[in-house]
């Protein structure tokens, strides 16, 4: 064999060698979680005035004291560790727990860059759901997207559409929201 018949043969046996490890990659797939998945997040403001420091699930962070005009609470940024249950009722089963932050990010309006994770631990699926976005208090439904996840919900992506279910202003004060979730894994 002569080193031109050589060269064409490492020519496709590199060409085989790739495709098989290209198909390699092409069949790998994850297990199928759900792919439709609902739960209720409930918060409460942390006040010292009320003294809720037995059950309050947020704290706020606020800007440094700026000398212009702030309407929208530019920087205000609130942490939250927030009951997750199954139905809209605060005293519905809890089957997780919500670990994130918001932060108020517009000078223009009430917009929330918001991001956390769902940690489900009970009912059919259990894992982690990974959801962020930008939400503005405005809108009717808030669209996010789910980015990632574990367990159950390992390698999910799609849309979180986020509601504001019930919100009591009077300090402390508390809301749920509702998140529905359709995934593709
Ligand atoms: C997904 O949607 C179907 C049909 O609407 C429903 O029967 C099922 O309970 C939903 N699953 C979850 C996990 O919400
Ligand atoms: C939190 O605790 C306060 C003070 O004990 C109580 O008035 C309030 O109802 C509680 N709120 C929730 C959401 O459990
Ligand atoms: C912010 O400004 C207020 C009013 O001028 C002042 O009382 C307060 O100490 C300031 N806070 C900080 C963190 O500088
Ligand atoms: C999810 O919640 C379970 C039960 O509380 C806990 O053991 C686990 O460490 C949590 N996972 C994360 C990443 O926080």
């Amino acid at each position: 064999m002569g080193i031109r018949s050589a060269a064409v043969l490492v020519f496709f046996a590199t060409c085989i060698f790739a495709t098989v490890s290209a198909s390699k990659c092409a069949c790998r797939s994850l297990p199928c979680g759900p792919s439709n998945y609902t739960f209720y997040l409930h918060n409460t403001v942390y006040n010292p005035a009320v003294d809720n420091a037995d059950n309050f699930t947020s704290v706020y962070g606020l800007p440094p004291n700026v000398t212009w005009p702030n309407p929208f609470s530019f920087g205000v940024t609130s942490t939250f560790e927030d009951p997750i249950t199954v139905g809209p009722a605060r005293d519905s089963q809890q089957i997780g727990v919500a670990n994130g932050f918001w932060q108020i990010d517009s000078k223009q309006s009430f917009t929330l860059f918001h991001v956390f994770t769902a940690n489900i631990t009970e009912g059919e699926y259990k894992g982690i759901i990974n959801i962020i976005g930008q939400l503005r208090e405005s809108d009717p439904v808030r669209y996010m997207t789910v980015v990632g996840g574990t367990g159950d919900f390992l390698g999910a992506r799609g849309l979180a559409s986020c509601v504001l279910v019930v919100i009591d202003r009077t300090p402390p004060a508390t809301w749920t929201l509702s998140f529905d979730l359709d995934l593709y894994y």
